[in-house]
C-alpha cells in the first residue's frame, strides 16, 4: 500500500463551470509540499474537495489516502483516515470552547474517549510549542479572535489531532510575521516520517520558515510545474506570467 496522499487526474466543477482540470499530485508520507499559484486557479477548491465539501462536483478522478479512494467518504470518515484540513477562512463556533472542540475532534478521530490526563498533556505541550496562553482554551472557538489567534487555534488543532496528512490553506495576506511563524512552528513540530503536508501559499516568505521538500504550481486548474524549494524563489522573483507562456 502506497504511503502517500495522491490526487489522480482530478476534474472538479461548480454549477457546470470546470475549476480543476486534471490535477495530478503526490505527497508522500514524511514530506511537506507547497502548492502555489495565482488567485483563482483552484488551490482552495482542491483543499475543499479533499475535505469533502458538497458544493463541488467531482467529474472525474480520485483522491487516495494510502491507496484508499476517499471521495465517497463523509468528512468525518476522512478525518478518521488521518486527514486534516485547515481552511482559508476558519469558522466561528459560538458556545464551544477550544478545549471542548479539541476534545470532540480527538474523540471523533479515535472513535473512543481520550482520557482527561492524556488530552491535557497533549494540549499543554502544543500550547507551549506555540508559545500561547492556556487562557485561550476556555474561549469560544474563533469568536472574536484576531486573524493571528484563529491561526494559532487552527495549528493547535493540528498538533493535538496529529493527523497523517494535513492540507493547510494559508492566505498569508493579513497574517503578520508572528502568525506565519506560528504556522511554521506547528508544521515543523509535526514533521517526521509519519506526517505529510500540503501547504497552500502565495508567498515565498512562509516557505522560509517551512522549507518544503517539493513545490508545485497550479495554473488554471492544473499543476503545470513541480520543483524543489528553489522554484518558490524563482516564482517570487519572476511572477507567474513566464509560466503561462510555457504551458
Ligand atoms: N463556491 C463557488 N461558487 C462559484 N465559484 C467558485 C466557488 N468556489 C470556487 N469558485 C471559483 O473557482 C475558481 C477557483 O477558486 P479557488 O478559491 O479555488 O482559487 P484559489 O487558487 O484558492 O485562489 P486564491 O489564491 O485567491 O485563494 C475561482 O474562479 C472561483 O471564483
Ligand atoms: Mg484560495
Amino acid at each position: 500500500m502506497a504511503n502517500q496522499l495522491e490526487i489522480r487526474d482530478l476534474w472538479v466543477s461548480i454549477e457546470g463551470q470546470p475549476i480543476l482540470k486534471g490535477v495530478n499530485l503526490v505527497v508522500p508520507k514524511g514530506e511537506v509540499h507547497a502548492l502555489m499559484g495565482p488567485n483563482g486557479t483552484g488551490k482552495s477548491t482542491l483543499g475543499k474537495v479533499i475535505a469533502g465539501d458538497p458544493e463541488y462536483t467531482v467529474d472525474k478522478g480520485e483522491v487516495l489516502v494510502d491507496g484508499q479512494n476517499i471521495l465517497e467518504l463523509e468528512p468525518d470518515e476522512r478525518a478518521k483516515l488521518g486527514l486534516f484540513l485547515a481552511f482559508q477562512y476558519p469558522v466561528e463556533v459560538p458556545g464551544v470552547t477550544i478545549a471542548n472542540f479539541l476534545r470532540l475532534c480527538l474523540n471523533a478521530k479515535r472513535g473512543e474517549d481520550v482520557s482527561v490526563s492524556e488530552f491535557y498533556s497533549k494540549v499543554t505541550k502544543a500550547i507551549q510549542t506555540l508559545e500561547w496562553s492556556e487562557d485561550y482554551l476556555t474561549r469560544y472557538l474563533n469568536e472574536g479572535f484576531s486573524g493571528g489567534e484563529k491561526k494559532r487555534a487552527e495549528i493547535l488543532q493540528l498538533m493535538v489531532l496529529e493527523p497523517t496528512y494535513a492540507i493547510l490553506d494559508e492566505t498569508d495576506s493579513g497574517l503578520d510575521i508572528d502568525a506565519l511563524k506560528v504556522v511554521a512552528k506547528g508544521v515543523n513540530a509535526m514533521r517526521g516520517p509519519e506526517f505529510g503536508a500540503l501547504v497552500i501559499t502565495h508567498y515565498q516568505r512562509l516557505l522560509n520558515y517551512i522549507v518544503p521538500d517539493r513545490v508545485h504550481v497550479m495554473l488554471e486548474g492544473k499543476i503545470v510545474m513541480s520543483g524543489d524549494k528553489e522554484l518558490a524563489l524563482e516564482l517570487e522573483a519572476k511572477g507567474y506570467d513566464w509560466l503561462k507562456a510555457t504551458v
